[in-house]
Formats: C-alpha cells, structure tokens, sequence
C-alpha cells in the first residue's frame, strides 16, 4: 500500500524501476525534488489546481490527479492562478470543449505574469487526434499533455515537464493495463466514487466514449474491495461504484463475475452505509439485478437508466439496442418491485433522422414512466462516430423538440419530487447550505436534496428528516429521532 511507502528513503541514482506502481512510487520521490527547487526559485509554496470537466469518471480520474500533486509537494488550490493547473477534459458533446479552449486562453494570460506557472491537459479530449494537432498548433504555451490510458504515470510525466522546456505530449491509443494503488486525495471525506470499470463497449453511434475511453476493462473484485475496505476505515460512509456500463461488470475477467454478486459483496462491509452505481445501460440490466437492489438495505433507492430516445426507430440508429416497448416493460419492472426507487435518465433531442413524430415517443415514455429527473441533452456530432456522416436535423426543429421535451420532463419530475411530501427518510449530511449558514444539505437514499437546520458537525452522517415543504426539485424539513 502507497501509505507504507517512505518515498524520502527511495535512492534516485538508482535507474527507475520498470514494474508498476513501483515505477511510479520511484517518479513521485524524483518530483518531490524538483517541486523544493522550483519552490526555492519561486520563494513560495507552490499551488496546484485540478479543474475537472465531465463526469464521474472524470471526477474521480481528478482525485488521482489531486493525490499525486499532492504527494510530490504541492498545496492543492481552488484558483486558476495556482503555479501549476491542469484541466482535465470531456469531449462528450462540443460545448465540453469550447469551454476548455475558453479557459486555456484566460489561463495563459496569467501565464505571462507567473514565469513558474505550468499548464497541462489531461482527459478524453486529449484522445483525439484533431485536438492535438490544434493544440500543438496554437496553444503552444501548454506545458504538459496526456490521455486517458496513461494517467497512471501523472507523476513520471511531471518529472519530465521539469525536465524540458517544451511542450510534452503523451498519448495512447488504448491500454488493457490498470495500475493499482497509487495515491488519492478524495474531495469529501465521507463519500468516494469508485472506478469497477474502464472503457465502453458499445458503440451508440453518436458517441466518442468507446473511441476516447478505450476496450471495456473490468477491475477484479478483490481490488475493488480492498480499496473500499480501505475508504471504509478512513470514514466514508457512502461510495458509488463508477464504469461506463455497469450492467456489464466482469464479464471479461478470469473468473467471471456479475454486477448484482458485485454488489453483494460490497454490501458486506459494515462500514459503508450507501451504495450507488453509475451508470446502467438498459439492454444489460439484469433481474437478478432488480432482486438485489430491492432486498439491500444499503443499495440506494435510485437508478439512472438513460433512455436517449423513445422511438424505435432512432434508438436502433443510435445502436441503442432495445425498443421502446422493452424499455416501458423494464421500467414497470422496476417501478413494480420497488415502488420508492427514483428513476432517472439521460435524453438526447436531434440525432440524425429524428421527426416530431419521434419527438412524441420520447414525450410519450417520459410520460408513461414518470423520471424523477432527467439530464436532457442537445445532439452534438462528434468527429469519427458513424451519426457524423448521417443527415443532420435542421437546428429549429432539435430546438422546437427540445423545448417540448424539456417541459415533460419539468412536469413529471415535479409530479415524483412532490410524492414525498410529508415523510420521513434518512439524509447524509453533505455540506454547509451555502445561502444559509444555519441550514445543512442532505441527499436521501433517493438522491433528492433536503434543507434542513443543522450544523457543520452533522456531516456525513446519516440522520431522519422529515420532508416538510417541496420547493420544485428538493424539499426543505426537520431532522426527526426516528426513522419510518
Ligand atoms: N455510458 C452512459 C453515458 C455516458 S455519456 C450511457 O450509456 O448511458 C452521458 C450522456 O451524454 C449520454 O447518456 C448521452 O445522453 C449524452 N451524450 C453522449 N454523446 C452525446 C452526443 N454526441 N451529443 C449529445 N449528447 C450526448
Ligand atoms: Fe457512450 Fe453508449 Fe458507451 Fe454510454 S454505452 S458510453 S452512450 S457508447
Ligand atoms: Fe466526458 Fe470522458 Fe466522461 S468524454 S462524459 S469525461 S468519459
């Protein structure tokens, strides 16, 4: 474990080892030298700021990032004119990346007042080639560039931006390798993502995932929950498990595994109070997984299956593969056996070939399921997936269809929020409200946020609340003794 390594007592004239993490742990002693001597220079300590774009799993990726920096010397800071900032990027629709493109321009302005600030980029927008070829072009002022794959070696690559003057790119194309225990510096104490998985296998065809991310990679079991005993003992209390398709957990491993025995695993441990998972493909979702949910007291009562379409006839141009009927009859399933689960998902307006007619089944299985919230998206064509070189949908009509869906969406998420009026459920206590310092913010099991008059003492733990005004999305109550 990297906690029981001394990196003062590793002999840097030694060559580098060629093993991993030990590699690594070896890079991490090197940088931490040269992070004095810059600091020395500098006559301050040096500042690190992570700014993450993206998804979980990219939240999670900034982590690793965030625990290096701070092994090799670094005070990790919230401001971009920290000594060395790294974006770490997301390429899923193009206003990802114009943001980046944005930031990088505001960030070298304060370049050219700090000569000790370093620039690097990092993530799934470093996965393609056109990205790299307008950087390498017009960003030249960016210090430091890698993938996704390569991520491992955050503290090895460090050491070479120190050792050069120029810009270093270091990309690759894919990986089946996944470097275990390296350091980690969590953003709360009392939660953690946790990666099962790595990569995307399916291929929807509008998305640059599978193409960024790489071959799908399960992380055996035994590692997933060392690494959440361990979270466990250093006090967090709730994690979510994190792969782009769960539902497809451990089917390329040795000893094959589903998600749903995964699970049963994890509830094992006493620690850990709430367990949740990110994110379900509908095609892969089991009912030995709906079984396993429905009698875990610790499987949070929420599930985001993203639908993208409610036609049949796009969801098969998107290679969604399953129809809109299977996707209703799923839902009701879910709906059936666990009456108080949240249900949410992901929609997409304007793939290629998308009519007002298609329009209507997306509304029609918004209304027939009821999400208790959605994450509604405009199409975005991403360079290299098939949907690229399909005829686009003109921009009024992807608006008009938004809109529209849009509204259903509002209205039943408002209809699910307002059916918990007037109970009592446990919230773990996630912050300080930050409009009003007497009221704290919990999540329920549900994933509904709840106001509430506390203190900063009551964070992360698990307390009863009762739920006494629903404001739209989040419900403002008490904290009660005793739960229902
Ligand atoms: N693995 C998850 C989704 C990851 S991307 C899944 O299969 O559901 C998160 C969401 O971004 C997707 O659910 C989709 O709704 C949206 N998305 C992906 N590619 C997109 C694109 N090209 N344009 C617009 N939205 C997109
Ligand atoms: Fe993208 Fe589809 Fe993979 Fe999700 S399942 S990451 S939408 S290709
Ligand atoms: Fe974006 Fe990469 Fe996640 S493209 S959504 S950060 S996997």
């Amino acid at each position: 474990m990297y906690e029981n390594i001394d990196f003062n007592s590793i002999d840097l004239t030694q060559e580098p080892p060629v093993s991993e993490p030990e590699r690594q742990y070896y890079f991490i002693a090197k940088c931490r030298q040269y992070v004095k001597e810059q600091e020395e220079l500098a006559g301050h300590p040096l500042t690190a700021d992570v700014v993450t774009f993206g998804c979980q799993m990219n939240a999670r990726d900034s982590e690793k990032l965030s625990g290096i920096l701070e092994q090799v010397g670094y005070t990790l800071s919230d401001s971009e004119e920290a000594d060395f900032v790294i974006y770490n990027t997301c390429t899923v629709r193009d206003n990802a990346n114009q943001r980046v493109y944005g930031r990088l321009g505001f960030c070298n302005s304060m370049k050219r007042k700090n000569p000790h600030k370093k620039i690097a980029l990092c993530g799934c927008m470093m996965q393609e080639q056109n990205v790299i070829d307008k950087l390498k072009k017009s960003y030249r002022f960016v210090d430091l560039i890698f993938g996704t794959h390569n991520i491992f070696k955050f503290a090895e690559l460090l050491c070479r931006m120190f050792e050069s003057s120029g810009m270093i790119i270091d990309i690759w194309k894919d990986s089946d390798q996944i470097v275990e225990d390296l350091p980690v510096e969590r953003k709360y104490p009392f939660k953690s993502g946790i990666n099962i998985m790595f990569g995307c296998n399916n291929f929807c065809t509008y998305c640059i995932v599978p193409y960024v991310r790489g071959r799908e990679k399960s992380r055996r079991p035994k590692e997933i929950l060392q690494e959440i005993e361990k979270l466990a003992d250093d006090g967090v209390v709730e994690i979510m498990l994190l792969g782009q398709n769960v539902n497809s957990y451990g089917k390329n491993l040795e000893d094959e595994i589903s998600f749903a025995q995964l699970l049963q695993e994890v509830e094992k441990i006493d620690k850990i109070k709430r367990i949740r998972f990110m994110t379900s493909h509908p095609k892969d979702l089991s009912d030995e997984l709906i079984e396993v949910m429905k009698n875990s007291d610790k499987i949070c009562r929420h599930l985001h299956l993203p639908l993208q379409s409610g036609s049949t006839k796009i969801l098969k141009a998107m290679n969604r593969r399953y129809t809109k009927e299977q996707y209703l009859e799923l839902a009701a399933k879910i709906r059936r056996e666990i009456p108080d689960i949240s249900l949410t998902t992901d929609i997409m307006v304007g793939f290629p070939g998308e009519t007002a007619e298609d329009v209507d089944d997306t509304i029609d299985v918004i209304r027939k399921v009821g999400f208790d919230n959605a994450f509604t998206f405009i199409y975005s064509v991403r360079t290299g997936t098939p949907a690229a070189a399909m005829e686009q949908v003109p921009e009024e009509e992807v608006h008009a269809g938004f809109d529209r869906v849009l509204e259903a969406v509002q209205e039943t998420a408002r209809k699910q929020v307002a059916r918990l009026q007037g109970q009592t459920l446990t919230a773990l206590v996630e912050e300080v409200n930050e409009q009003d310092a007497s009221l704290v913010t919990g999540r329920l099991s549900n994933n509904t946020i709840v106001h509430f008059p506390g203190s900063a003492d009551l964070i992360g733990q698990i307390v009863p609340v009762k739920l006494e005004e629903c404001h739209g999305f989040y419900y403002t109550g008490h904290r009660v003794e005793e739960t229902k």
